[in-house]
């Protein structure tokens, strides 16, 4: 007889999950600061912008390990507010490079039911871009898989600006009484809204700096940061990345370990 299909995810959850790791203590939502493309251009001999390339590599193998691993949600820093100031011809390649990406890929995260989101100031990006990313979003919006949020054009600082912009102009209308505003009315304006918080925040290539990234969102992420530049980022450095995760002790603030068994 055939089995429900949630059990059947469970098993396949279970079988899944790599040796020496617990499947019921992963991290449900991971955030990924991909730093260190332009090192490992540069360490081979190469244009920065290859590092970029290879980078979406790492990328597509790291979404596919978090669904595989049975992650509830990924999300990626791929260009900040501050990116802006880089070289021209940088910027031009990334915008370029991500729209080749999503025409490339759109099928395959249909097919393996990745729900995709940009979270950011996204009017800023070239047009082209916005339409597919728009495209893109719509198309996946009812998928039942892993969530991929891609932060692009993004600012911890700018978001929560923007939040307290809106919850601003609901009170001067009115629609709010700024004595009810609390943490679930505050997140609620953020990019990131109905996600939960990331557990764990991965950052490559060595920089010990949160840049800016999720600055509300990693109020209680551990955080690991480890030398492999992101190019280079495959299924050993993640495993690692889940193993030092498992082996924290999360209190929230209190005295006593917070039970994470999902
Ligand atoms: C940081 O490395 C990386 C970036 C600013 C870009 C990251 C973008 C990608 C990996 C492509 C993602 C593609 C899609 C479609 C989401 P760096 O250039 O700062 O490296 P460095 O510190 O060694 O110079």
């Amino acid at each position: 007889m055939n089995q429900p299909t949630s059990i059947n995810n469970e098993q396949s959850r279970l079988s899944a999950c790599p040796i020496g790791l617990d499947p019921h203590r992963m991290p449900r939502h991971i955030a990924v600061i991909m730093d260190g493309n332009g090192r490992w251009a540069k360490a081979k001999g190469l244009p920065r912008v290859m590092g970029h390339r290879a980078g979406v590599e790492a990328l597509k193998r790291t979404l596919r390990l978090c669904s595989d691993w049975g992650i509830k949600a990924l999300t990626v820093y791929a260009f900040s507010t501050e990116n802006w100031t880089r070289p021209g011809d940088e910027v031009k390649f990334l915008m370029a490079l991500f729209e080749r990406v999503l025409q490339r890929e759109l099928e395959a995260l249909q097919e393996e039911q990745v729900r995709i989101k940009f979270l950011g100031d996204l009017e800023a990006l070239p047009a082209r871009l916005q339409v597919l990313i728009a495209e893109a979003t719509e198309s996946t919006a009812l998928n039942t898989g892993i969530h991929f949020n891609v932060c692009t054009n993004y600012g911890g600082r700018r978001e929560l600006v923007l939040a307290a912009q809106k919850l601003a102009e609901r009170s001067a209308i009115g629609e709010l009484d700024p004595a009810l505003i609390d943490e679930n009315l505050f997140a609620a304006e953020l990019f990131t809204a109905s996600e939960e918080d990331p557990d764990l925040l991965i950052r490559t290539s060595g920089e010990m700096r949160v840049s800016n990234f999720l600055l509300w969102q990693l109020a209680y992420a551990e955080i690991y940061i480890c030398d492999v530049l992101w190019p280079d980022f495959d299924a050993t450095a993640f495993r690692e990345a889940l193993a030092d995760f498992q082996s924290r002790c999360r209190r929230f603030g209190g005295l006593d370990p917070v039970p994470t068994d999902f």
